[in-house]
């Protein structure tokens, strides 16, 4: 620049963007408040907020629920098989530039059925933007059907069945929504259902609910996975447990310090988690709602914790691990990560 003396040593380079898995992330979480107005515009909805200040005004949440009720609400403007594959588009596009190499996208069906939104309109949006997101955003992905596990398991079942009748490209099975109250055996035959259909799964457990929810979604659901689990910490004998089957938590911490499972960031569980020997990853759950993407999660954590840069790759590595990619495409992002060397608890 004329007039300044800048050399190289000044320019300011960005941290390396460590190639990672994004396992636990809500489609309809990523829904931009600019998406809503644009969406509900095209559809030619009325919102109840008068512009985009007023809605931003809502995201100030107490707790799972008060989060979930204008998460649903917002779903509202999600009518055509067009407005699921934007918003698909826009979180890959937002994901790649985090770094995210590998992402498996939940979605809830439920959410939309019940609004009058055909299984074939919320899926197939979706899952068009899906079946091409590697060539076009350098990103695998898979997609998780997720059930709301405040209905019933009858309607669960119900939905399970129709998206195999209509072969929806579904890779796996999650559970999410109000947690307390609804624990994991509820959904056991929904499961079971899910194991004989050939699909992977995984369930929420022990983000609002007890330690003793992710033994019942081990035990009674059979999950490979365990999404957010940070309550694990409270049961010593689980921790044990969960390290020696190196059982996936995917854990969120920018999402559990906006709902409040957890007071700030820092008095977040993951240094400890880390430090058991958990094998724990960085996720963002519902971007658009908790104030970042996966690279906002890292970057937030690194400027409250002194997270090495070993922790840093065994978190990218974790993630990678316990993907249900194939073994072939872990080996390339293991690859990418660090030459195939890479730490696993
Ligand atoms: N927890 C439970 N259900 C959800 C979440 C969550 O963080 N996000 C979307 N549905
Ligand atoms: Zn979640």
């Amino acid at each position: 620049m004329p007039g300044t003396e800048e050399t190289e040593s000044d320019v300011l380079v960005p941290a390396r963007l460590l190639p990672v898995a994004e396992l636990h992330l809500h489609i309809e979480g990523t829904l931009q408040p600019e998406l809503i107005f644009a969406l509900a515009e095209r559809n030619g909805l009325e919102l109840p907020y008068s512009g985009l200040d007023e809605l931003r005004e809502r995201y100030e949440f107490t707790d799972l629920q008060s989060f979930l009720d204008l998460y649903y609400a917002n779903m509202a403007v999600l009518r055509t098989e067009q407005d699921f594959a934007d918003m698909t588009r826009a979180y890959l596009e937002r994901a790649a530039a985090a770094g995210v190499r590998h992402a498996e996208i939940m979605m809830d069906p439920q959410a939309h059925l019940s609004r009058g939104v055909a299984l074939e309109t919320c899926v197939n949006g979706v899952a068009s933007v899906l079946a091409t997101s590697e060539q076009d955003f350098g990103v695998s992905t898979l997609l998780i059907a997720a059930f709301l596990r405040d209905l019933s398991e009858e309607s669960a079942l119900e939905v399970l069945d129709n998206l195999l009748a209509m072969g929806a490209p579904i890779a796996a099975i999650g559970l999410d929504s109000a947690e307390v109250g609804n624990p994991p055996a509820k959904f056991e035959r929904l499961y079971a259902k899910a194991r004989e259909a050939g699909l992977r799964l995984t369930a929420h457990a022990g983000e609002e609910g007890p330690a003793s929810y992710i033994i019942e979604a081990l035990d009674v659901l059979g999950v490979e996975r365990i999404d957010h689990g940070i309550r694990c910490m409270d049961d010593p004998d689980l921790v044990e447990r969960l390290v020696d089957g190196r059982i996936p938590l995917t854990v969120c911490p920018l999402s559990n310090v906006r709902l409040r499972a957890v007071d700030t960031l820092a008095d977040h569980p993951l240094p400890a988690m880390l430090a058991a020997g958990l094998n724990v990853s960085v996720n963002s759950d519902d971007p658009a709602y908790f104030g970042g993407y996966v690279d906002d999660n890292f970057a937030q954590l690194e400027a409250v914790f002194a997270l090495s840069e070993f922790d840093k790759a065994r978190l990218a590595a974790n993630s990678i691990h316990s993907s249900f990619a194939s073994e072939e495409r872990k080996a390339e992002l293991l690859e990418e990560l660090n030459g195939g060397e890479v730490p696993h608890p």
